[in-house]
C-alpha cells in the first residue's frame, strides 16, 4: 500500500480531510489501494465557497481555452489507459479489459465536450412585434454539485465533470466511498493538466451524509446532477426541489431483455449473458429480467446454463477472467438475499449463485439465473445490482411487451429477435429510454443521448449533445432597436 494520503482539492490546494478512509480491492481484501482523506460538512462548503467565487472568471474565458483545458484532460487519460484501467479494475472488481475500456470512454467524454464548447449555439427568432429581436442563448448554471455511484468510478464522474466545464460552469465533485482511487488520480489529471483557475474545480471525498448533503442544501450550488440508488435519489431531488435548484437523476433499473422465439439463439445468449452478467452485473442498464417466449424457453434456459459453467469468475486483474468480484461485502449480501428471495417466492435457481473461494479473499459469486419466476415477484420488481438474472416465461410477442413494460422503472431494454416487424413495434412501445435491438442492454456509446422515464431518471438527459440542456441555461433576449 502506498502510504500517501490522497488528499482533497479545495479552492486549487490539496488539503487534509477530518479523518482518513481506506479504499480496499474486492478481489483481495487483505490488498489496500491507499488513504484517502475525508471531507466534513465544514470543507464541503469551503469547496462551494472557492467554486462560486471562480465560477465567474471560468465563464469569462473563451470557449476556445475551456475547449482546450478538456482536450488536455482526455488526451492524458487516454494516455494512461493502463495505468488507470488497473487501478479502476484493482478498486471496483470489475475486469482489466473492462476497466480499461472505461479509462477510455472517460477520455473520450472529454474529447467530445472539448467539441462540445466550441458548438454551443443559440438561435434568433422571428417576433410578433415589428422591429423587435429575440434571441435564444445559453449560459452557465453557476456551480454544479457532482455525486457519483461506484459502479463507473471514471466514467460517470467524467461525463458529469466534462460537459459542466465545457459550458462555464464550477465544480464541486464528491466521488462514491467506496471507489475513491480513479476519481482521485481523474481529478489529480483535471488539477493538473486541466490548467484551470483555482477553484473551478473540487475534489471532495468524504461521507454523503456530510458532503453530500452539504452540497444539496447549499444556495450556492445552482444544479445537483447524481447517479445513484433510487433512496437516495429521491431524497435530494426533493431537496433540490424544495429550494428551487436544477436537478438530474439516474437511478436505478430492472431492464428486460425480450428474447422471440425467431430470435437467433446463439446471438441472443450472448446478448444475455454480457447484459445480465458482465461488469458483475453491476450496472443499472444491466438485464436482470429475461423475458423469454415460450417456443425457445427451455433452449434459451439450457444455453445460457451452458456457457455460465464456462464463465471464469476471478481476480479481477487475472488474465482470463470474465467476471470480477461483486464491489463490496454489502452489495454481496444483496445480492444473496435476492437470490434466497426469488427462489422462496417460488423461482428456481438453476445456475450459479454460489460463493466461490479463490487464491486470494474477495467477494466471488457466480452468476445465477433463476427460472420459473413471475413478473409479479420482488425479484422481478426491485433492483438487485449484481450478477442475477431472472427468467419470465411468456406466451407471445403481445405478452412480451405487456411484461416488459410493465415495470416501475424505465431506464433500458432490449429485444433479440430476427424480425423486422417485432423489432420495429417494440422500438415504439418499450417504456424505456433506450432500447436496444440485438444488443446487450448495457454498455452505450458516449456520444449519445443517456437516460430514462418513469422511476429510473429526473431531468434531462445525460451525454452527447443532449448534456447541454442540464448544465446550461437558457436566456431569452427581446430587443427594439
Ligand atoms: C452503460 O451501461 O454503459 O450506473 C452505462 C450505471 C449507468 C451507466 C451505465 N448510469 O450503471
Amino acid at each position: 500500500m502506498s502510504n500517501k494520503l490522497h488528499k482533497n482539492f479545495i479552492a486549487g490546494a490539496w488539503v487534509d480531510g477530518a479523518s482518513v478512509g481506506l479504499n480496499f480491492n474486492p478481489s483481495d481484501t487483505n490488498d489496500v489501494i491507499g488513504e484517502y482523506a475525508r471531507a466534513d460538512a465544514a470543507q464541503a462548503a469551503q469547496a462551494i465557497d472557492a467554486a462560486h467565487e471562480a465560477q465567474k472568471q471560468w465563464a469569462q474565458c473563451t470557449a476556445e481555452q475551456r475547449s482546450d483545458a478538456l482536450d488536455r484532460i482526455g488526451t492524458e487519460i487516454l494516455a494512461r489507459r493502463d495505468e488507470l484501467g488497473t487501478l479502476l479494475a484493482r478498486e471496483e472488481g470489475k475486469t482489466l479489459p473492462e476497466g480499461v475500456g472505461e479509462v477510455v470512454r472517460a477520455g473520450r467524454v472529454f474529447k467530445f465536450f472539448a467539441g462540445e464548447a466550441l458548438r454551443l449555439g443559440g438561435e434568433k427568432l422571428p417576433s410578433i412585434r415589428a422591429g423587435v429581436d429575440v434571441e435564444v442563448s445559453r449560459e452557465p448554471e453557476g456551480v454544479v454539485g457532482i455525486i457519483t455511484p461506484w459502479n463507473f468510478p471514471i466514467a460517470i464522474p467524467a461525463w458529469k465533470i466534462a460537459p459542466a466545464l465545457a459550458f462555464g460552469n464550477a465544480v464541486v465533485f464528491k466521488p462514491a466511498d467506496l471507489v475513491p482511487g480513479s476519481a482521485w488520480a481523474l481529478s489529480e489529471i483535471i488539477a493538473r493538466a486541466g490548467q484551470l483557475p483555482d477553484g473551478v474545480f473540487n475534489l471532495v471525498m468524504g461521507p454523503g451524509s456530510k458532503v453530500g448533503q452539504t452540497l444539496t442544501t447549499s444556495r450556492k450550488v445552482r444544479a445537483i446532477t447524481f447517479t445513484g440508488s433510487v433512496q437516495t435519489g429521491r431524497a435530494i431531488g426533493m431537496t433540490c426541489m424544495e429550494r428551487g435548484a436544477k436537478v438530474q437523476l439516474e437511478m436505478g433499473g430492472k431492464n428486460p431483455l425480450v428474447i422471440l422465439n425467431d430470435a437467433d439463439l446463439e446471438q441472443a445468449v450472448s446478448v444475455a449473458i454480457n447484459g445480465s452478467f458482465f461488469s458483475t452485473g453491476q450496472r443499472c442498464t444491466g438485464s436482470s429480467r429475461l423475458v423469454v417466449e415460450d417456443g425457445i424457453h427451455n433452449a434459451f434456459v439450457a444455453a445460457m446454463a451452458q456457457r455460465m459453467a464456462a464463465l471464469r469468475v476471478d481476480h479481477a486483474l487475472k488474465t482470463g477472467t470474465d467476471i470480477g468480484p461483486v464491489a463490496s461485502q454489502d452489495q454481496l449480501d444483496q445480492d444473496m438475499h435476492y437470490i434466497e428471495l426469488g427462489c422462496q417466492e417460488g423461482g428456481r435457481l438453476v445456475a450459479g449463485g454460489e460463493l466461490l473461494v479463490r487464491e486470494t479473499p474477495g467477494f466471488y459469486l457466480s452468476p445465477a439465473l433463476i427460472t420459473e419466476t413471475q413478473n409479479t415477484m420482488r425479484i422481478n420488481r426491485e433492483e438487485v445490482f449484481g450478477p442475477v438474472a431472472s427468467v419470465i416465461r411468456v406466451k407471445d410477442y403481445e405478452d412480451a411487451v405487456a411484461t416488459a413494460n410493465d415495470t416501475d422503472f424505465g431506464l433500458s431494454s432490449g429485444i433479440c429477435t430476427t424480425s423486422l416487424k417485432h423489432a420495429t413495434d417494440f422500438k415504439r412501445r418499450s417504456t424505456a429510454g433506450m432500447v436496444m435491438v440485438n444488443v446487450p442492454t448495457a454498455g452505450v456509446d458516449y456520444h449519445a443521448p443517456f437516460g430514462g422515464r418513469k422511476g429510473s431518471s429526473h431531468g434531462s438527459r445525460e451525454q452527447g449533445t443532449y448534456a447541454r440542456e442540464f448544465y446550461t441555461s437558457v436566456k431569452t433576449a427581446y430587443t427594439l432597436a
